[in-house]
């Protein structure tokens, strides 16, 4: 039995094969629409979520599975204190798979001594979001076509986005990988990081604050929202939230070939008239978040089209 807690418990060679099957499901749905036939998924979210939880659900369910789960700790037994090693011992007798978003960074470790069928981490705190991250690769497999020899600017709140950080991890495993990390100095990498992902790596990488001075040359440009639920207090928050907005004026000095990536939900970081340009993959990268979970929960229940 596996858990996926870190995207870097995928080895790269396994990422390649679930990129493959992920592509694969999109290309014919209907192979693998029996594949989990008898089998439950339950989500546990104790954080909000659109795109991670209904994707789980709909994968599970395209894959012909079953779904349980909440969508709120306020509605689970959370709200009455009950940990999470408990929440997790019970429902292993519920479902054969385990997906659990926390706003606790390192809950779904817990999780994972305690369960008895696979956990995966669906986002937990400031911390981890591995299949944000495999949704990412998919998108840029399926958009660029290669993961070597990319520049990658990640904009924004790049201290608590989770889905930066475990995409950091995942593209320091390729080669001719260049960073630039685009972020007021307040909102800059956690030095954990950089240190083991990118400075001990001996990738480079350029830091700035401002979008004009990062986006030329670039790949692929991350953008994130400011976290607002991680701030300790709110006045920063506000002070912070306005300083990267991508527009189309600074479209304009971005290469004709880079996509603009975001791990969605945007809030104003990226300019709605954006989403009309060719190179806005954000809402493609959207979807592929359901094929690269159905990939996952194939694999970890150990499942194949035609078992
Ligand atoms: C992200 C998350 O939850 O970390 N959303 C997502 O899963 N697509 C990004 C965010 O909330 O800003």
């Amino acid at each position: 039995m596996r858990h996926i807690l870190n995207i870097l418990d995928l080895s790269v060679e396994e990422i390649d094969e679930l990129v493959a099957t992920a592509m694969d499901i999109m290309a014919r749905p209907d192979v693998y629409s029996n594949v989990c036939h008898n089998k439950t998924l339950a989500t546990l979210f104790f954080e909000p979520s659109t795109r991670t939880r209904l994707s789980f659900e709909a994968a599970m369910w395209e894959l012909g599975g079953r779904v349980l789960g909440f969508s709120e700790a306020s509605s689970s037994s959370a709200a009455k204190g009950e940990s999470v090693a408990d929440t997790i011992t019970v429902v292993s007798n519920y479902a054969n798979i385990i997906a659990m978003r926390h706003p606790k960074e390192g809950a779904p470790l817990v999780a994972s001594a305690h369960a008895t069928v696979p956990i995966i981490n669906a986002g937990d705190g400031g911390h981890n979001h591995p299949t944000q991250t495999l949704t990412d690769l998919v998108t840029i497999k399926k958009e660029l076509g290669r993961f070597n020899n990319l520049t990658i600017g990640l904009c924004g709140d790049l201290k608590f986005g989770r889905t930066v950080h475990s995409l950091i991890a995942a593209m320091s495993r390729y080669n001719g990988i260049k960073f630039v990390l685009i972020s007021p100095k307040e909102l800059k990498l956690p030095a954990y990081i950089s240190k083991d992902y990118i400075i001990n790596k001996n990738i480079p990488f350029v830091e700035t604050t401002t979008l004009e001075e990062g986006i030329e040359g670039l790949d692929v440009l991350y953008m994130t929202r400011v976290q607002r639920e991680r701030f300790f207090n709110e006045e920063d928050y506000l002070r912070l939230k306005d300083r990267l907005i991508l527009t189309q004026k600074k479209m304009e000095s971005a290469p004709k070939g880079m996509i603009v990536m975001h791990p969605l939900p945007r809030v104003n970081e990226i300019s709605t008239e954006i989403d009309s340009d060719p190179r806005a993959a954000y809402f493609r990268q959207a979807a592929c978040g359901k094929f690269a979970r159905m990939a996952l929960i194939m694999k970890l229940l150990d499942l194949k089209v035609g078992d």
